[in-house]
């Protein structure tokens, strides 16, 4: 059988600076990484050396047949000091930019993901209310260097991961689609720690991560809302939009009043602010399911990646279809992904996860191209180096790339455009559960 995609769907993979260049020292992050007590269990040093290697890293994906890469742009290289612009780091990512088109390769622009200058800190962070022009500001001097050359562009990455990381403090069984360790991410030591790192206080230090109330969350749209402003007076012709991290959320009798709070913590509450974008960065890595007690642990023998979540692909076009039903602009995947050691699992979950993409396209729900996470096996935040989410493993020692088969067949199937399945194999995943 045999699944076609549009011709000019994207395909490719995700990273985020921090998690791939190495050595963001004048990050937020990185201050949390040398605290004391830190929860970080790795220190990120050099990555994997993505910033030296962008060149070869690229023509590497370009060889396979990808084309489409996602990658961030680190704020605190831009402008390491308040109001300090580095020329030399403008061009870098002007030239990771070109290196894509001269690759064949369509660049999709993180503006943010995750990490904030240090500088940042010293002002209230994501708690002050001017952090949303900084922000905008930071977005302008890039847009207007290079934002011609910027086809999509995402402003934030999962601006909804701290409220998923607040429900971590509610339910302390549950795990969010993003390494953070629970019982080290409660302990405030390592925090007032960092802060000082930041040359700054508790009371200021306030991280992305931590804008999860009424009040920052407010700081987050807005911050959201300005940059695309900017960005698109600059040049009208890139396409806006941010990412959400958003598990499917499923309900068993008894749990669909809970259900459905949790998709408006998750998505509702973000909509005023997205429906004036130009697409939306859906980033699915697994199912959640509610009933009446709370979320359901998941049933003894159940199948999880090694992030502990339920192995769960179908849940990708399930979450597509939650958004088209509410939102009216096209959806680009900006991630989906498995951390595991076995290839193999990792073949069928992309290849699981695109048949139940193509069934949305075969609904006309418009879905612009595929970004699996990740490029590399990478920096897992607090979990440090030890999951493997990539399609290129490496050895950190000598920091040689090598392509494994999931990165095979991703290549293969961006450059045939479309999905094949052996029947028999499709019977025995799909049973009764997945229709096209
Ligand atoms: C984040 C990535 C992270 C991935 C896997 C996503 O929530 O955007 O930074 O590495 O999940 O946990």
């Amino acid at each position: 059988m045999k699944y076609v995609f549009p011709s000019s769907f994207l395909w490719g993979t995700a990273t985020s600076a921090y998690q791939v260049e190495g050595n963001n020292n004048k990050s937020d992050m990185w201050a949390e990484e040398y605290s004391e007590g830190s929860p970080y269990r790795d220190y990120s040093g050099d990555a994997v050396d993505h910033y030296n290697r962008y060149k070869q890293d690229i023509e590497l994906m370009a060889s396979l047949g990808l084309n489409s890469y996602r990658f961030s742009i680190e704020w605190s290289r831009i402008e390491p000091e308040q109001g300090v612009y580095s020329q030399k780091e403008l061009d870098h990512y002007r030239d990771v930019i070109k290196t894509c088109y001269d690759n064949n390769i369509t660049p999709v622009v993180t503006m943010m993901h995750f990490t904030s200058p240090q500088w940042l800190m010293k002002i209230g962070g994501w708690k002050n209310p001017e952090t949303a022009d900084l922000f905008a500001k930071y977005c302008e001097v890039v847009f207007k260097e290079f934002g011609q050359d910027i086809p999509y562009v995402l402003t934030m990455n999962e601006v909804n991961l701290p409220v998923m990381l607040k429900e971590l403090f509610i339910n302390m069984n549950f795990m969010p689609p993003v390494g953070m360790d629970a019982k080290s991410w409660t302990a405030p030591g390592w925090r007032e720690s960092a802060a000082a790192k930041c040359g700054t206080t508790i009371d200021l230090y306030f991280t992305f991560h931590m804008a999860s109330d009424e009040e920052s969350l407010e700081i987050v749209k807005d911050a959201h809302c300005k940059a695309r402003e900017v960005m698109k007076k600059i040049n009208p012709s890139t396409k806006v939009g941010l990412s959400l991290a958003l598990p499917e959320i499923q309900a068993i009798e008894g749990g669909e009043e809970l259900a459905a709070k949790v998709w408006h913590d998750y998505f509702g509450q973000f909509k005023s602010i997205i429906e004036g974008d130009d697409f939306i960065g859906v980033q699915n890595y697994t199912r959640e399911v509610y009933g009446p007690e709370g979320q359901v642990p998941l049933a003894e023998g159940t199948e999880v990646t090694a992030m502990g979540y339920e192995y769960y692909p179908e849940a990708l076009a399930r979450t597509i279809r939650n958004v088209a039903k509410e939102l009216n602009i096209p959806v680009l995947v900006t991630e989906h992904g498995i951390a595991t050691n076995d290839d193999s699992r990792r073949v069928e979950f992309i290849q699981r996860g695109l048949k139940g993409l193509h069934s949305c396209l075969g609904d006309g729900i418009q879905v612009l191209g595929y970004l699996y996470w990740s490029t590399f096996d990478n920096y897992e935040w607090t979990f440090g180096y030890d999951p493997h989410f990539g399609i290129i493993g490496l050895n950190r020692e000598t920091q040689e790339r090598f392509v494994k088969e999931s990165g095979r067949v991703l290549g293969e199937i961006s450059k045939n455009n479309a999905v094949y399945y052996e029947p028999e194999k499709l019977l025995n995943l799909y049973r009764s559960e997945f229709e096209i």
